[in-house]
């Protein structure tokens, strides 16, 4: 009888901690299919072939990464007029189901065009030094695919419109959604200038 006390109360604090962090609760695959139905309007199907060009792909997104923009989104702290209409009334979990459901859809391939390709690569792979940039690589990897554990979005094969508005939000300071991560995206950001950021967004959307 003691023993099955004692049991139960360290159970109870083991659930407690996995339900207390909403990074820890999964999302459900199933239930966030059918809450997609209407985000498939603007964002297709399959979740990569937006109704416009700047429109993000979700597919292949990391769970967490998905999850912490919605709430961004829904909260306001991410200013996305056409989205945040989308989110009013969902519950936490909602927010989970439709991040479990997008990451589990297949990413898509872009291509880049050679304009100013070159420097795009370098600029990936090596940042540019002289002005305190780093490296696009050291957070979203050689292939583009982030990092699922920390929420580093995966950025292979995005949308280059998608990727050149959100880098010119991040240097504007429009976009503050990096503030839990030391807002490391406004400071790199801060120092491309608009060639560049058109450069490295071409190298993007064609990464894999
Ligand atoms: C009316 C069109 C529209 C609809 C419907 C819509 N979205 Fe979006 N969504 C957008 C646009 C535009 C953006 C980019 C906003 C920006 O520029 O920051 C976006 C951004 C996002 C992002 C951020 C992606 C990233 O890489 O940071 C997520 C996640 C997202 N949408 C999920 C959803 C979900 C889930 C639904 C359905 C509940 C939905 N969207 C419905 C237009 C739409
Ligand atoms: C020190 C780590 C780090 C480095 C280096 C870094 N990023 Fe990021 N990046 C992040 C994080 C973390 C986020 C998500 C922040 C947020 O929630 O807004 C992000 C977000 C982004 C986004 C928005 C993704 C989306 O779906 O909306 C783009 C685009 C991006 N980074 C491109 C780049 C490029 C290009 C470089 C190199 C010039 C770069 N990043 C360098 C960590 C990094």
């Amino acid at each position: 009888m003691r023993f099955n006390y004692l049991a139960a109360v360290s159970l109870l604090a083991l659930l407690n901690t996995a339900t207390s962090s909403p990074a820890m609760a999964g999302g459900d695959v199933e239930a966030g299919k059918s809450l997609a139905i209407t985000c498939a309007a603007c964002h297709g199907q399959d979740g990569n072939t937006g109704l416009m060009p700047d429109y993000p792909k979700l597919g292949g997104q990391n769970e967490k990464y998905l999850a912490s923009q919605l709430r961004m989104i829904q909260s306001g702290d991410r200013a996305a007029p056409l989205m945040a209409g989308q989110l009013i009334g969902k519950s936490e979990q909602q927010l989970q189901d439709l991040a479990a459901y997008y990451a589990s859809l297949p990413g898509a391939a872009g291509e880049s065009s050679d304009d100013d390709l070159a420097l795009g690569e370098q600029i990936y792979r090596g940042g540019i030094l002289k002005k305190n940039v780093s490296a696009c690589t050291a957070c979203h990897s050689p292939s583009g695919s982030g990092n699922s554990l920390a929420g580093f979005p995966n950025i292979a094969g995005q949308s280059m419109a998608y990727v050149v508005e959100q880098l010119r939000k991040y240097r504007e300071g429009e976009r503050k959604t990096d503030e839990n991560n030391g807002g490391m995206m406004r400071q790199i950001a801060g120092n491309l200038t608009d060639g560049e950021i058109r450069a490295v967004a071409n190298y993007v959307q064609g990464l894999r």
